[in-house]
């Protein structure tokens, strides 16, 4: 094979954040918003990455010189991507790779992920090397560790596996649920949060008082727990009101906003079962959990305190190879 393109989904976090770094489970849901990259085998030893970012046009590299250098922000993922490859599985050729979408990267869909999967599945099919999705998994999360120094990985086990899942840091637990039915509402607060600035806030907490922090984070992994089993029997109520109790421990950590709480109390009023910030916090996106009849009135009640209205679905397909030609 010469050429083949894949996809993969973004993700929103359900529960969890946070606590999933220390040990604790967390639910991840996988979402439509999908980017989609087309890779191709070049005879010269040489990296090409066109992308959609006009900052960078095209970037070139050769395969001696990866990882090595200043590497521009935008291409950091594909190239630490396709250099953990190859030092798994050296290849002699190069490879010229194009971005065939915009995938939106200020909401925390998990963009940095998506592209990283999508590379590594890509290559894996290209050479013809028969990953399972853990060995995918562990060759991603290593890609993204070497890129940001920390995370659970949750956002690669959603860009891989798909669905909605069960997990725990470093994919010791990839549980996939069979879910049908969850309507969410998200909105977007405008502001880009800074995820690891957020952890080293939830690092700096834990060092200063260490034995509430924990108790948070086990409270929380409680609540993840009993959540799994309302998704399971479909109990949107249980859902919900689990999502409430999980904000207010997300509130105590100091890492939800003014925006993101005005967002939150504007869809519970609006009669949401139950809503949080989703991710980091500092920013980004919150979600609340509603019944389809009421899904109009808590959007335009995140709507009226500032809030985007963000159209997604939930438990999307993990990475998908769409077409491939030799
Ligand atoms: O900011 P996001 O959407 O990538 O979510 C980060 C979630 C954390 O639990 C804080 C970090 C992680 O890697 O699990």
């Amino acid at each position: 094979m010469r050429q083949v393109t894949v996809s993969a989904p973004g993700k929103l976090m359900l529960m969890g954040e946070h606590a999933v770094v220390y040990g604790r489970p967390c639910l991840v849901t996988a979402i439509n918003w999908r980017l989609k990259i087309s890779v191709e085998i070049l005879e010269e030893s040489l990296l090409i990455v066109k992308t959609k970012e006009s900052e960078v046009g095209e970037y070139r590299k050769a395969l001696g010189e990866l990882g090595k250098g200043e590497i521009p922000k935008e291409v950091k993922f594909v190239e630490l991507a396709l250099f953990n490859f190859l030092n798994k599985y050296p290849i002699e050729v190069g490879v010229s790779m194009q971005t065939l979408n915009k995938f939106p990267t200020q909401y925390g869909f998990g963009s940095s992920s998506a592209v990283t999967v999508c590379v590594i599945k890509a290559l894996s099919e290209l050479f013809n090397i028969n990953l399972s999705n853990k060995e995918l998994f562990d060759l991603c999360y290593k890609t993204v560790l070497d890129v940001q120094r920390q995370g659970s990985g949750f956002d690669v086990a959603a860009a891989i596996y798909g669905r909605t899942l069960y997990f725990k840091a470093g994919g010791s637990t990839i549980k996939q649920l069979v879910e049908e039915g969850i309507i969410l509402v998200v909105g977007y607060s405008g502001v880009k949060s800074d995820t690891v600035a957020m952890m080293n806030l939830v690092q700096k907490k834990m060092e200063s008082y260490k034995t509430g922090v924990e108790k948070s984070f086990d409270s929380i992994a409680k609540l993840v727990d009993e959540a799994k089993v309302a998704i399971l029997d479909k109990d949107w109520g249980r859902l919900g009101t689990l999502m409430d109790y999980n904000q207010n421990y997300l509130e105590d950590l100091g890492v939800s906003t003014d925006k993101l709480n005005q967002m939150i109390e504007g869809a519970r009023r609006a009669g949401a079962y139950g809503a949080k910030l989703s991710g980091a916090g500092g920013g980004d996106c919150m979600i609340a959990v509603v019944s389809a009849d009421n899904k109009q009135r808590v959007s335009d009640a995140i709507q009226s305190v500032g809030g985007e209205i963000i159209q997604t679905e939930v438990n999307a397909n993990g990475v998908t190879i769409i077409s491939g030609s030799s």
